[in-house]
């Protein structure tokens, strides 16, 4: 089943249109990344498809509902929940206020607490670290707080943004044991990844997005031999 649908999407900002008249899908269950340089509408995508930023044309659809239109904070509600580039903890709260704010959708205060003891055995570094300030946190730490937060609200469609950027490899290593798990367990992802050798190792199918449009697709294995991915993306 096609769980995301995006058809022909237009947005910019101000006078700028960023996005072409992109189109892609995500299967129910899949791992699908978006590759491209700097600047090419990576980001914006994940914005547009939120509700952060407005569509121009075109539209997007989960689980067959339009999603184009509807206000931004409608839209966890229904299961899709972004992890911006950026990664937003509330620092001043703790690391457990923290995740108790992202498990608010949830319908009351058991499910919340067996939410949080999922994100606990998911990451035990946060529960180490449950009354300390997410500010104290590490880059790591702190990425893991932003995905832990996003999961409280037991969405079926995450989409992250960078996850990577900026951490030791074996933090990402360590991360991506956990996203690997999460998949496992039937979430559904929509990966914006700098790191390409990473994400193609992770990912099922993947899509190239250059200059707002969509030059490449294909299963993750098949980019990986394909010679403009080699030569621009992974410098072979
Ligand atoms: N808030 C904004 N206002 C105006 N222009 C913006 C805004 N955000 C992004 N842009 C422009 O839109 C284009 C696409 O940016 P976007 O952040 O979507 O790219 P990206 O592929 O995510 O890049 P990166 O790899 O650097 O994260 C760029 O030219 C950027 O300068
Ligand atoms: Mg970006």
């Amino acid at each position: 089943m096609n769980m995301l649908v995006v058809e022909d999407l237009r947005a910019g900002y101000g006078n700028v249109e960023v996005l072409h008249g992109v189109s892609l899908h995500v299967d129910a269950g899949e791992a699908v990344a978006v590759l491209g340089p700097n600047g090419a509408g990576k980001s914006t995508l994940l914005r547009t498809i939120s509700g952060l930023v407005a569509a121009r044309g075109g539209g997007v659809r989960f689980e067959q509902r339009p999603l184009t239109g509807l206000p931004a904070h409608g839209i966890p509600l229904l299961g899709l929940l972004h992890v911006p580039e950026a990664r937003h903890v509330f620092g001043q709260l703790s690391v457990e206020e923290n995740l108790m704010v992202g498990g608010t959708p949830l319908p009351g205060r058991a499910e919340r607490r067996a939410a949080l003891e999922e994100i606990w055995a998911l990451f035990p570094m946060l529960r180490d670290k449950a009354h300390a300030a997410a500010g104290s946190l590490s880059g790591g730490q702190q990425q893991m707080l932003a995905i832990g937060r996003a999961l409280m609200a037991r969405p079926r469609l995450v989409m992250l943004d960078e996850p990577s950027l900026g951490l030791a490899p074996v933090v990402v290593e360590e991360l991506y044991l956990a996203l690997g798990k999460l998949r496992q367990g039937g979430l559904t992802i929509l990966l914006v990844e700098q790191d390409v050798q990473v994400a193609l190792g992770f990912a099922d199918r993947a899509y190239v997005l250059e200059n707002g449009t969509i030059e490449l697709e294909g299963a993750a294995g098949a980019l990986q031999e394909d010679r403009h991915v080699r030569e621009v993306y992974l410098g072979l």
